[in-house]
């Protein structure tokens, strides 16, 4: 027997364990063996993986691919192309975006515009504003992921639903089965502090990090978890910062509220001692926090396990947008987020070579866990036989450094990850058996990658 794709000669990593001289047998886009090297059938193409550690597709539930209306600064084309370059099989994207992901038929010209030309396979969420409760129904018909709602305005200024339409929201998604994500920010906490800071001329980029207190997140953290138990909703914590706020996810799932919760590579990275070296780079929302709060994120949201996942949240802007001119300029000049999809693998096997996590407790959290949480697994996030081939090839010995963000594939290329050194980086990327990246080029066709369809 001929397959269409064989790759041998991996140590294939998922989060149930690892084996070495290993590899995958793909037939018509799916997987049909995972298997020692010598079993594995023949292939019309073979890649040998030189005993590269070849895992599950990582799955990035959180990405502003900016598309539609926003595409100076990125488009699905360019966010899928650096996602394939990243290592990233499956990307989820914002509703932020112009217009905003309201309604069905927005939704579905996201996915028109995605369907035309992603290198690899998306999905979206859709908003929950004060206007669209009733339109619920038909948005989760129309196939979201699941749903959004901005507790506090952020970059878009989609305006935050009163507590009431909230719980009404939580009481109609509950009914499509779908889970409801949050933007845990309580708005007014940080409107106060923003004007208080700006009337006293506290214009540094640091003053940004400080007018959105931590508070603020755990506050918005708690009051969804409270809103969820009395409404059996499933909700998600987008971009936990804090460990505070991890530990309010924590007392939530003690109390048996299905709460999850993801965080990004920057807060694991970096302390908010990079808003003083790097300046507007690393300006973001919510902010990177201090020492105390980012070891205790470690601590709580990872070594306890209160995080279930990672995602970038990447947040592409222009140079002009984030001042990279100046980046010390007024921080109230500057636009907050930054890209991501090609530093998460390297920054998260940089933590596995570092003792942090292993392998398998990496891949449970960056490709299983996402997949499960929003619906999409087994068919994503796995590698059973008959799911869908998408796999990430990566050599964990590489030591590299992001000396220039040009390489980056991104449109718009702001990030405070350049600079940074890193072990480990992905070195080829399959999607639906067709490899979309390998060696340092995206191969892949624009176009190829489609929707994720959920019942
Ligand atoms: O820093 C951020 N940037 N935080 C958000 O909530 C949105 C994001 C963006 O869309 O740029
Ligand atoms: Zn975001």
């Amino acid at each position: 027997m001929t397959v269409d794709l064989v790759v041998r000669n991996c140590t294939v990593v998922t989060p149930d364990g690892r084996s070495p001289d290993s590899g995958i047998a793909v037939e018509d886009g799916t997987i049909v063996a995972v298997a020692r090297s010598g079993r594995l059938p023949d292939g019309d193409q073979v890649l040998d993986g030189g005993g590269a550690v070849l895992v599950p597709g990582i799955v990035d539930c959180h990405i502003h691919n900016r598309e539609p209306g926003l595409e100076y600064k990125e488009d699905w084309e360019s966010a899928t192309r650096a996602a394939a370059a990243g290592g990233v099989t499956t990307v989820v994207g914002m509703p932020n975006t112009d217009p905003v992901i309201d309604s069905p038929e927005h939704l579905e010209l996201k996915f028109e515009r995605g369907e035309a030309s992603a290198h690899v396979d998306f999905q979206s969420y859709a908003v929950v504003t004060s206007e669209n409760l009733e339109s619920i129904p038909d948005i989760d018909e129309a196939g979201a992921l699941g749903f959004k709602i901005f507790l506090g305005s952020t970059v878009g200024d989609v305006p935050p639903p009163s507590d009431g339409e909230i719980l009404e929201a939580m009481e109609r998604i509950r009914e499509t089965g779908k889970r409801l994500g949050f933007h845990e920010e309580n708005g007014e906490i940080v409107d106060h502090y923003t004007e208080r800071f700006r009337a006293a001329g506290r214009n540094e980029p640091i003053d940004h990090a400080h007018s959105r207190p931590v508070i603020a997140e755990r506050e918005a953290v708690e009051r969804a978890i409270t809103f969820a138990e009395e409404t059996g909703a499933k909700i998600h914590m987008f971009h936990v910062s804090s460990g505070s706020a991890a530990k309010a996810v924590a007392r939530g799932k003690g109390r048996g509220v299905d709460v999850t919760a993801e965080t990004t590579p920057h807060y694991l990275w970096f302390t908010e001692d990079v808003l003083r070296e790097k300046g507007n780079v690393a300006r973001i929302q919510p902010p990177i926090r201090d020492a105390d709060e980012h070891e205790h994120l470690w601590r709580v949201g990872i070594d306890e396990g209160a995080i279930d996942c990672i995602a970038t949240d990447h947040a592409p802007h222009t140079d002009e947008e984030k001042l990279v001119e100046d980046p010390f300029g007024n921080t109230w000049d500057a636009i907050s987020g930054f890209v991501g999809l090609e530093t998460e693998v390297p920054a998260m096997l940089t933590f596995v070579d570092e003792g942090r996590f292993t392998l398998e407790e990496w891949v449970s959290r960056h490709s299983r866990r996402p997949a499960q949480i929003w619906g999409m697994y087994p068919q994503k996030g796995s590698l059973r036989i008959g799911t869908d081939a998408d796999f990430t090839i990566v050599d964990t010995d590489l030591e590299w450094t992001l000396e220039d963000r040009e390489e980056l594939h991104s449109k718009t290329r702001v990030t405070p990850f350049e600079g940074e050194s890193f072990t480990g980086k992905a070195v080829a990327t399959v999607v639906r058996g067709e490899v979309v990246y390998e060696d340092g080029d995206v191969v892949g066709e624009s176009g190829y990658g489609t929707r994720v369809d959920v019942d």
